[in-house]
């Protein structure tokens, strides 16, 4: 793909300021989002998408247009915006700087939940983790170091961290962290939060709910996670296809259900620099429809979807 041209220079005019639809607009909603959809035109498909595939290397089909537009619909009527050109300025224009974690997040999912891939947490706290602290005793050092690599609203670093807690007993003994990090700030605030449905929470089996969450205060109905928890993970924003201000090396990586949205080259790239911050034996695991055939040299498959760095 090549890069995403400037939406305004490409028509011929600068940004327009936004209307406000809804004053506009007195028929339906219905009839108001086929209105909008109208000015969902391929140029303005092509520029969305083009852009989304430049900021964070998702690549957005022309069969996933109705997807697009159905999810950024609302969005438009959030903003005051009556059309999807003023939107593609929109996003380009000073005051949407902050546009782009709304666009990506209409083009992709944060669908997330806790002990998602159950086999995944049973591998870590049975052979991942007693590898990590045999290695660590070895080198005379107590450190753990674990990443969430899309973490989304944060039931994937929870899961590891209750699953640290309950694995490792002398847990307040170590160095231990987990590095949480999305593209996405919202997610990445809820995250931080950690505040859940009691519904969610009372389906965990006692020993991963029991000690770990508490009724949040002030909101009913709502769980937080325990302090405990929350001093094991570091929550921060985090383009997987930029910079990585982190420091490895990592005793295992959760990269999971990231790069089903990336092409083939984003993919490798980004596999070869997570494998190059895993410690050599350290682990990587994978969401379940992805895999990674072209890293065997460096990565070995021992179990489903998890790799070990061999070297
Ligand atoms: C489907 S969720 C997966 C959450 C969790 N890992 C799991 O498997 O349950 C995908 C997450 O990847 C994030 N994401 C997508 N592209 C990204 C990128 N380039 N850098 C960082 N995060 C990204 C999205 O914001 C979203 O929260």
């Amino acid at each position: 793909m090549q890069a995403a041209k400037d939406y305004s220079a490409a028509r011929g005019k600068p940004a327009p300021a936004s209307r406000s639809a809804r004053a506009r607009n007195s028929g339906s909603a219905t009839e108001f989002s086929s209105e909008i959809e109208a000015t969902l035109g391929e140029r303005e498909f092509r520029f969305l998408a083009q852009l989304v595939y430049d900021t964070a290397g998702i690549v957005v089909g022309p069969h996933k247009r109705n997807m697009v537009f159905s999810r950024l619909v609302r969005r438009l009527r959030d903003l005051g915006l009556s059309t999807f050109p003023d939107y593609c300025a929109y996003v380009q224009s000073p005051e949407g700087a902050d546009e782009m974690g709304s666009l990506i997040n209409a083009m992709t999912t944060n669908l997330t939940r806790f002990f998602r891939e159950d086999h995944h947490f049973e591998f870590l706290a049975e052979k991942a983790l007693p590898f990590a602290l045999a290695e660590a005793r070895k080198e005379g050092k107590r450190r753990l170091r674990l990443w969430s690599a899309g973490c989304s609203s944060g039931e994937e670093p929870y899961s590891i961290a209750i699953t640290l807690k309950n694995a490792v007993p002398d847990l307040a003994q170590w160095d231990a962290k987990i590095l949480a990090t999305d593209l996405d700030t919202q997610m990445v605030a809820r995250a931080r939060a950690g505040i859940y449905p009691e519904e969610v929470i009372a389906e965990l089996p006692r020993a991963r709910r029991e000690g770990h969450f508490a009724p949040a205060p002030g909101e009913a109905g709502q769980m937080a996670a325990s302090a405990d928890l929350r001093r094991l993970i570091a929550f921060k924003p985090l383009n997987l296809l930029g910079d990585w201000p982190v420091k490895g090396p990592f005793d295992a990586i959760f990269c999971r259900n990231v790069m089903i949205y990336f092409d083939k080259p984003t993919k490798q790239r980004l596999v070869d620099r997570l494998t190059a911050l895993l410690r050599p034996g350290g682990y990587l695991f994978v969401g379940h429809s992805e895999t990674l055939l072209e890293h065997q040299s460096t990565l070995k498959l021992v179990g489903r979807t998890i790799y070990r760095r061999t070297a």
